[in-house]
């Protein structure tokens, strides 16, 4: 099962003393191959409650903890109750303001190795040897719902990184799409302003299909790249282990002579690139709106450890001009075609929390948290970026001191002249607090370079002071045609659709007007589709200029979108059904349901559960009650779900095995054949052996039709697998072969 150290440790107590030397050498250094000293770290703060005596928060050991102290059996309460008071004091309390973005999340430990030395490219000490195991959490989010929104809201994924190296805190606070709705950090409250929940009556939660959201980006056209992303399905993952990363914003690598280049981080799944469809997001999203979370959790309680290799984009500073597009500009990408994607090394991760609050919700990410061999750029929305979320955590978190809290502070030991603020947890001892200093030996003292003293490149900057945009952020619509155009026709369509839904609940004619003007820049068909689904029409002429996102007084007309040719008509790496870094030969850790009842054919269900056990997926059973249900020949199985608990939304798969007494009681289930009739709708894989093929095709009544085929051979019809009297062995073969591909997009209908 999982590495779970630290609750082993801290259940057998004394976990304070013992833990503080776990990782700690002697010579006071953390040792670089143990990927749990930030596990180890963490124990000093651990605590099991097991086995000791109750006591207030003052050590005293409490005798009653059911009844407060009264006047009289039958009287007022007294106020001398120094118990009652602390304990309701204390719950009083219990809540800290969630985050102002990104407020739902889920996170998980672990660790990254880079697979060979980047010492040509960088001095970042994390990156130079592939023995040394960096301890990371990483916390994913949505962004605009609240903290108990739904994990499956269509929106942007939050993907943060906190490696503790041992040269201090590194943070990739990235998204699982690698662009962003605007360029300039100015506009970040008005974007989450217009996403939120509407402020007159809080509606809607976490769903940016309404007005607000689409006026401003109707006067936003540097959005239109990222919006194409949102309204893909990259927007609705089927699980965060299979969503890409993107630090989205041009960094610098700086290497030991001080050469520095440009980069770009990506974080590449191994468990590839996956998503469900919009209405099964919105039908899990009342199943089970935990559902990622959920999902993540039990991958991990598993074993089944999630896994991501660190890709880097790499530029020469020489090259910084030589694209299409500007690299500070964070609504651009570099396609991967043009610049490939070097995977440098992997993370890991191998342990959930022990404590939600302490743990995923106290953790404060930092895009400024750098270490030595990684600097910033110019890119505007970063420089807003490296004020804000100090700023916010400020108050989020209640005080200065929140680097102290077990989980964000560093492996690396923190010395300074900081001192004192609210919650103050370490004790500073001796006369000065200031440098420089005599008293105190010049201590802390200063790092020179040579000693990992981290020092900002030297970028020249010539420059004006002026409040602008660089005319070289002015294409908005390239790079949103160049993601539309590298999409296969079922992308397309769910992108359609997705425009559909989101602008058909706006009630504003003129925003959907100025949308559909803004599509159309992007693609004249993909205008007229979403304009067909609206009953509305493309207008030719709109009665004001396009960007109305322009300084005070000055004439909107200069600064008009521009459109730049760019490099490569189609990327397919932005595709998730054709990327060439996902194929899709895989159904690891796969959610696969067996629908059975009493008589179920007990040779196939066996010969089914040891296939798909050998390809890594979890088959689970599903019967019309809990319980055990008995097979024809006797044989007993646990029932994991009941139709009432489960729902196919849940699912990646489904099949159906014979055993006429199993199918008859399943046929009498309205459950049963709703189930299989969604998965279908779903474009998922469905099969059926024995007599569970005639409760397919009277559940897909319309859709499928038994194939004549179907008596001793395998028939596979737009992923509906089937066999009367085959091998099952066959036949599972071919069901984890049809799993492998997804979704069989040819069943949808067109848009
Ligand atoms: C000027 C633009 C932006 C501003 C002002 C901003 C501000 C914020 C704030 C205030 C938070 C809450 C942090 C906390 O309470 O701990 C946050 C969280 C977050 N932001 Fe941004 N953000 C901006 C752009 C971006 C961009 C471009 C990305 C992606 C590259 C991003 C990724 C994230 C992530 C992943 C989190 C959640 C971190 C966590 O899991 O705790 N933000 N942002």
């Amino acid at each position: 099962m999982t590495t779970r150290k630290a609750s082993k440790k801290s259940s057998k107590g004394g976990t304070k003393a013992k833990a503080l030397q776990s990782s700690e050498r002697r010579d006071g250094k953390i040792d670089p191959q143990n990927n749990d000293a930030k596990t180890d770290d963490l124990q000093k703060n651990t605590e099991d409650n097991g086995g000791e005596f109750l006591t207030t928060n003052q050590g005293v050991r409490i005798n009653d903890n059911q009844n407060s102290l009264k006047a009289g059996d039958r009287g007022p309460t007294l106020l001398e109750d120094f118990i009652l008071r602390e304990k309701i004091t204390h719950f009083d309390h219990e809540r800290i303001p969630e985050r102002v973005v990104h407020a739902r999340g889920s996170a998980a430990h672990g660790y990254f190795q880079v697979y060979e030395s980047m010492a040509e490219y960088t001095k970042a000490g994390f990156l130079q040897d592939p023995v040394v195991k960096t301890p990371v959490f990483v916390r994913f989010s949505t962004v605009a719902g609240s903290r108990g929104s739904t994990d499956l809201a269509r929106d942007v994924r939050g993907f943060a990184v906190k490696f503790y190296t041992q040269q201090g805190n590194f943070d990739i606070v990235g998204n699982n799409i690698p662009v962003f709705f605007i360029q300039d950090a100015m506009k970040f409250p008005d974007l989450v302003h217009a996403v939120k929940p509407e402020p007159h009556n809080e509606m809607p939660q976490a769903a940016s299909a309404h007005d607000t959201f689409w006026d401003f980006i109707s006067l936003m056209p540097e959005s239109m790249h990222m919006i194409m992303w949102v309204m893909s399905d990259r927007a609705i993952p089927r699980s965060l282990r299979m969503i890409e990363g993107f630090g989205v914003h041009t960094f610098r690598l700086i290497n030991e002579r001080g050469k520095s280049r440009f980069v770009k981080f990506h974080w590449k799944p191994l468990l590839g690139l996956h998503a469900v469809v919009w209405d099964e997001a919105q039908k899990i999203s009342g199943k089970d709106s935990d559902f990622h979370r959920r999902d993540l959790w039990e991958a991990i309680e598993n074993g089944d450890f999630p896994e991501w290799e660190l890709g880097v984009q790499i530029v020469e500073e020489k090259d910084e001009h030589k694209f299409a597009f500007d690299l500070l500009d964070p609504t651009k990408i570099i396609p991967e075609e043009i610049v490939p994607v070097r995977r440098i090394g992997k993370m890991t991760l191998n342990r959930n929390p022990d404590n939600f609050f302490a743990e995923t919700e106290q953790v404060a990410f930092h895009v400024g948290n750098i270490v030595p061999g990684i600097d910033f750029t110019n890119d505007p929305l970063m420089q807003g970026r490296l004020f804000s979320y100090t700023d916010t955590q400020l108050i989020r978190l209640g005080g200065p001191n929140f680097h102290e809290i077990p989980i964000n502070r560093p492996v690396a030991p923190v010395h300074n002249n900081q001192r004192d603020g609210f919650m103050r947890q370490t004790v500073n001892r001796g006369q000065t607090s200031y440098e420089p200093n005599t008293l105190r030996g010049g201590c802390p003292f200063q790092a020179g370079v040579d000693m990992g003293g981290f020092q900002s490149f030297a970028e020249r900057i010539d420059a004006q002071k002026i409040r602008a945009r660089s005319a070289s952020f002015f294409d908005h619509f390239s790079q949103a045609t160049l993601f539309y155009n590298s999409q296969t026709e079922p992308e397309k369509r769910h992108i359609i659709r997705a425009l559909r839904f989101e602008l058909g609940k706006v009630e504003t004619p003129s925003i959907r007007e100025r949308m559909l003007a803004l599509l159309a820049q992007v693609d004249k068909q993909l205008a007229n589709s979403v304009a067909e689904g609206l009953g509305a029409k493309v207008p030719t002429k709109l009665d004001k200029p396009m960007n109305m996102s322009v300084p005070g007084g000055v004439d909107p007309r200069k600064f008009q979108p521009k459109k730049v040719e760019q490099e490569i008509d189609s990327s397919p790496a932005l595709s998730m059904v054709n990327n060439p870094n996902f194929p899709k030969d895989s159904i690891k850790t796969r959610k696969i349901a067996l629908l059975i009842a009493d008589g179920f054919d007990e040779t196939a269900v066996d010969q089914m559960n040891k296939t798909l056990l050998t390809a890594g997926a979890m088959p689970k059973t599903v019967a019309p009650r809990l319980g055990v249900v008995t097979g024809a020949n006797g044989s007993q199985v646990k029932v994991d779900f009941s139709f009432l608990t489960a729902s196919s939304v849940l699912f990646d798969a489904v099949f159906v095995p014979g055993g006429d007494p199993s199918v008859a009681a399943l046929s009498a289930e309205k459950e049963a054949s709703e189930f299989l009739s969604e998965a279908y709708k779903h474009c998922k894989t469905i099969a059926g052996s024995g007599a569970g093929v005639g409760l397919l095709a009277t559940s897909l009544a319309g859709d499928f039709t038994e194939s004549n085929e179907a008596g001793e051979r395998i028939a596979v019809n737009k992923g509906v697998v089937t066999t009367r009297a085959g091998s099952i062995k066959d036949l599972a073969e071919a069901f984890v072969s049809a799993i492998a591909l997804h979704r069989h997009w040819e069943r949808e209908p067109g848009p």
